[in-house]
């Protein structure tokens, strides 16, 4: 069993998108939205397919454009029995700066959220690494759960999200010949602190890089990671499925 713990599967992304999923098999796919556009989607894959599950998010591109009605609207769908998180929500200083503090503020309204409802919370966080940890210290006695979607930091920052509940989504970019931080950073922690996941259709693995990415693919990321902790891919496969459903708090 293999759980994918963020990708996209838009109609926009997809044009056989049924095709994609059923790849799949009885896998398990965590479908993360990005704007409250998705949600209605989500939903219905949600209701159509029992191993797809979902997170609905504001992402940081919509902080000075989203109105209160979308919040209403996240909030509302987190009553959804599979919409599992929220996200993806954070903080994107690549995209743009000039917006920080309506970044900030999205941020914190959507953790809140999520603690209200005892979610996790998918966080993407670009260029902005150190303000997402200074923001997740705040919520350190909350317990809140979160995912560090794509985890691009360093090691030193990566032991400094530990303590506060994180688990670090690994993804294509761990089997790019030039990476290697994300390699190093696999191989020094402990691998009940990782979730697999693709970030479909974006960040194709080797061999495949330069096609479109789908869930399917997981199964490269989970490879690397086997190679680079000289463990079995059966181990892999378990320990990252069992951090999953666990982060998640998905029974199966
Ligand atoms: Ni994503």
């Amino acid at each position: 069993m293999m759980i994918d713990t963020h990708c996209h599967l838009g109609k926009e992304d997809y044009e056989n998108r049924e095709e994609v999923i059923k790849n799949m098999g009885n896998n398990i796919m965590i479908v993360s939205t990005a704007s409250p556009n998705d949600i209605d989607d989500i939903i219905s894959l949600c209701n159509k397919y029992p191993n797809i599950y979902g997170t609905v998010g504001i992402h940081p591109e919509f902080a000075s454009t989203y109105t209160k009605e979308d919040l209403v609207k996240i909030e509302n769908s987190l009553k959804h029995p599979k919409i599992v998180g929220v996200g993806e929500i954070g903080l994107d200083y690549y995209y743009t700066k000039d917006n920080k503090d309506k970044q900030i503020n999205l941020f914190i309204k959507q953790i809140d959220l999520a603690n209200k409802y005892n979610k996790t919370i998918v966080i993407h966080s670009r260029e902005a690494i150190e303000d997402t940890y200074n923001i997740l210290k705040e919520y350190k006695n909350q317990n809140i759960k979160c995912d560090l979607h794509c985890y691009s930091g360093s090691l030193e920052m990566a032991k400094r999200f530990i303590p506060l509940n994180t688990c670090f989504g690994i993804g294509g970019v761990l089997t790019f010949k030039n990476e290697k931080k994300l390699k190093e950073i696999v191989k020094e922690l402990d691998l009940k602190h990782f979730v697999l996941e693709t970030d479909s259709p974006y960040l194709t693995p080797e061999p495949f890089r330069g096609h479109k990415n789908e869930p399917n693919n997981i199964k490269y990321v989970a490879e690397k990671i086997a190679e680079l902790k000289c463990i079995n891919l059966e181990k892999t496969l378990d320990i990252t499925t069992q951090n999953a459903l666990s982060l998640f708090d998905i029974n199966i």
